[in-house]
């Protein structure tokens, strides 16, 4: 910050002004400016547009440094204290459109407008920024060689794990988005009652982590641990035959998940299951194992959402039955959030994640306010797809409404967000297209 005010343009004007061709040592340049300038301005008075004459202004001053001096700084100071004083370039306030009341100003102490009123001033005053470096991009992966595209999902593949994904991580590195999390489309043949694919060394998710850490090994694996990609059910945990989801067992399966996760390099594990429990159990897990320093993010207010749909279609796993309800939390429950939070707070969470993002700000803000710990906030594929679907419908600006609801998630109260805009959204941040 202090070096960007040392060589503000203002800052580098004033340096560049004073070594003039000329010998004389006083910085007259500033003075020769204002008298040629009031000299041009009082002979074009009648000009219409003040904007003429600071052109002029500029272009005086510009030959006559080539010309040399006319006053020194004595001569100046003398008119200015006999009240001579150079005029500066007039300034009006241009009129209202032709109709416009004549009115008395309203007697008001606070405008807020006034410190909106240019972009300098809003830049300033900006109180929610966006950066990369908020930014997890959630990645679908698959055991093909090519991407195959996600219908509901448009931009968004299932990328063949040993290129396509490659390639995506590069590309989002390029931008400042470094960290990821992997989401594995797992062949109905692995599939079982009890996941048992979720905690196999060999499996996708693992073999994808070796794969990236050794070509990108400062990047942040973040995975996700729950069973329904590996779930004949499409539950997140074992479905009982009454169809009750079982909570404990499942824990044990989701432990073992984990701590292959963590074996093959992940950085932060994060339970999306909803089971009672979880984050202490994998934080024994862990540590048992000597992986004290992987973190968990917990989805600790994780809804029953229909935003998620789209994200089944991609990795093909809705629930074979039923719905999530008896696990996931009821849309309509704000304060139950925070009975989550602080079990997952004493559990040992090192994040706490909100899902889906957008329609739930208000307990994004809940546990911002409520805990030390950083906040994560989920933009999930029903969020994504809307935008991505009104945008080309040209129902609504998508650039533009990606980067403020990416910004309204921050403002919420949110560190990070996951979000399947991170690498469109960094490369706007970036500069790599205007915003
Ligand atoms: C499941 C999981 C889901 C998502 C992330 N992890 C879906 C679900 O709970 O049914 C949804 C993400 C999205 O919709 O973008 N463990």
């Amino acid at each position: 910050m202090a070096s960007s005010i040392f060589f503000s343009p203002a800052a580098n004007a004033v340096t560049v002004a004073i070594p003039t061709p000329t010998p004389t040592p006083t910085p007259r340049l500033v003075l020769v400016r204002a008298n040629n300038a009031s000299a041009s301005a009082t002979a074009t008075a009648a000009t219409p547009t003040p904007r003429l004459v600071l052109v002029r202004a500029n272009n005086a001053s510009a030959s006559a440094s080539a010309s040399g001096p006319t006053l020194t700084l004595e001569e100046c100071e003398a008119a200015a204290v006999a009240g001579n004083f150079p005029a500066p370039p007039p300034h009006s306030k241009p009129p209202g459109p032709k109709g416009t009341p004549l009115i008395k100003p309203l007697d008001l102490t606070r405008r807020p407008r006034r410190n909106r009123k240019s972009p300098t001033l809003r830049s300033a005053f900006q109180e929610t920024t966006l950066s990369p470096a908020n930014f997890v991009l959630p990645l679908f992966i698959h055991e093909g060689e090519e991407d195959a595209p996600i219908g509901a999902m448009p931009g968004c593949f299932r990328l063949g794990w040993r290129h396509g994904l490659i390639d995506e991580v590069y590309k989002a590195r390029d931008v400042g988005v470094n960290s990821f999390v992997l989401f594995p489309k797992i062949p109905d043949a692995l599939k079982s009652p009890t996941g048992d694919e979720s905690y196999n060394d060999n499996g996708l998710v693992p073999r994808t982590i070796r794969l990236l850490k050794d070509k990108f090994p400062d990047i942040v694996i973040y995975t996700d641990v729950a069973l329904d990609p590996y779930s004949s059910d499409g539950h997140d945990g074992i479905v009982r035959e009454d169809g009750v989801i079982m909570n404990d067992e499942t824990i044990h399966q989701l432990c073992k998940q984990a701590v292959s996760q963590a074996r093959a390099g992940a950085d932060v594990v994060s339970p999306s299951d909803m089971m009672d429990g979880r984050v202490g159990a994998l934080r024994a897990a862990l540590d048992a194992e000597g992986f004290h320093d992987v973190s968990i993010m917990s989805y600790t207010a994780k809804y029953a959402s229909a935003f998620y749909g789209p994200f089944r279609e991609a990795l093909d796993s809705n629930p074979r039955f039923g719905d999530k309800k008896t696990y996931q939390m009821n849309p309509a429950n704000y304060r139950e959030a925070l009975i989550e939070a602080q079990a997952d707070e004493a559990e040992g969470a090192d994040i706490l994640l909100v899902k889906p993002g957008l329609p739930y700000t208000d307990v994004i803000r809940l546990l911002r306010d409520n805990s030390a710990l950083p906040i994560a906030a989920y933009q999930v594929s029903g969020e994504y797809s809307m935008i991505k679907a009104a945008g080309v419908l040209k129902m609504i600006d998508e650039e533009r409404v990606m980067m403020e609801s990416l910004m309204c998630i921050r403002r919420a109260g949110a560190d990070i967000i996951l979000s399947y805009f991170a690498r469109q959204a960094a490369g706007i941040l970036c500069g790599a297209k205007s915003n």
